[in-house]
């Protein structure tokens, strides 16, 4: 694809397995022009993040800014998840030291530098809590029109993973949640929904370690080192969270998406982080979120396998 014909894209999120899986399906896509990754903390400590992501980009030969974002949520401490991802947020295979430095810019100045500098509005890929758009969107709200939409990983119309009612994500930081999913920018909201029906089975890990270039072989130990924590609480697969907000960008006849008027609770006794979505328009209120709701998992799983094979491909 031509230069100028690509997406304009940054990739934020808190690496993590599922992150490094959905970045490396946006560097193989060839549509999007990467321009800025960007870390939160979340599944880990700051620290962990942008060590991994730098670890990540060196991995897969993205070759863009990185860097650090809010090592905390916008008003709490932050949880994290090693439970999930290990003790260094991405355990498992050994991966390469990074090449890259860090930006001497944070992430709410990367992110503004290149909107600011795009000639055209910018996608935001969010795979974590959403503590740095809130902030540039504080910070920068004469930017918010150079954003293109936002298309995250978070929330669960249904349920949530981490308590009862709300999924990971948005716990940490539903402040930042709150600003964004109120900020009228165009959402994709990949939550729960859909991402525990994009499951990647044992049988499709030996598909990817069988294309047999040196990404495939990482991603399917990541594959399962994340199923290891999922079996053990009766997962099928390893559910491709984030990989699902890469994915509907590309690939949107997978899923099944539903505009709704989602809200962010913050401070519910039971349901502090919960996306509430009117599901049957009793709010009388204006859709703000496409709500990726379903994916045929099959044609899911055979387009991660297919995505990963750039890894082989001769000019590499
Ligand atoms: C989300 O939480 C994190 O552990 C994953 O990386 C994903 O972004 C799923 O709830
Ligand atoms: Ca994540």
């Amino acid at each position: 694809m031509s230069a100028n014909k690509r997406i304009p894209l940054i990739l934020d999120g808190d690496p993590g397995h599922d992150d490094a899986i959905a970045w490396v399906l946006a560097q193989a896509s060839g549509a999007f022009d990467i321009r800025a990754v960007t870390t939160v903390g979340g599944n880990s400590t700051l620290e962990k993040t942008s060590y991994n992501a730098r670890r990540v980009c060196t991995l897969i030969g993205l070759d863009a800014p990185v860097a650090a974002g809010r090592p905390c949520p916008l008003v709490t401490d932050l949880e994290i998840a090693p439970n999930i991802h290990g003790e260094s947020g991405l355990d498992g295979p050994e991966l390469p030291e990074p090449t890259m430095e860090l930006s001497s810019l944070s992430a709410v100045e990367l992110m503004a530098k290149v909107l600011r500098e795009s000639d055209q509005p910018v996608t935001i890929v969010s795979t974590g809590p959403l503590s740095n758009t809130a902030a540039l969107l504080a910070a920068h709200p004469e930017l918010k029109s150079k954003i293109e939409r936002i298309s995250l990983m978070g929330g669960g119309i249904a349920y949530g993973n981490w308590t009862p009612a709300a999924e990971f994500n948005i716990l940490v930081d539903p402040e930042a949640a709150k600003c964004v999913f109120s900020s009228g920018i165009p959402l994709i909201m990949s939550g729960l929904d859909v991402t525990e029906k994009a499951l990647v089975l044992p049988w499709d890990f030996e598909r990817i370690r069988a294309l047999g270039n040196p990404v495939s072989s990482i991603v399917a130990q990541w594959l399962e080192f994340f199923y290891t924590f999922h079996r053990s609480i009766g997962y099928e697969g390893a559910p491709m969270h984030d990989p699902c907000a890469v994915a509907v960008l590309l690939h949107p006849e997978l899923f099944t998406i539903k505009d709704m008027y989602v809200e962010i609770e913050t401070c519910g006794e039971y349901c502090k982080g919960t996306t509430v979505a009117d599901t049957l328009g009793l709010s009388g209120k204006k859709p703000n979120v496409s709500c990726v709701m379903d994916v045929d998992r099959e044609a899911f799983a055979d387009y991660l396998v297919e995505s990963i094979k750039f890894y082989g491909e001769a000019e590499r």
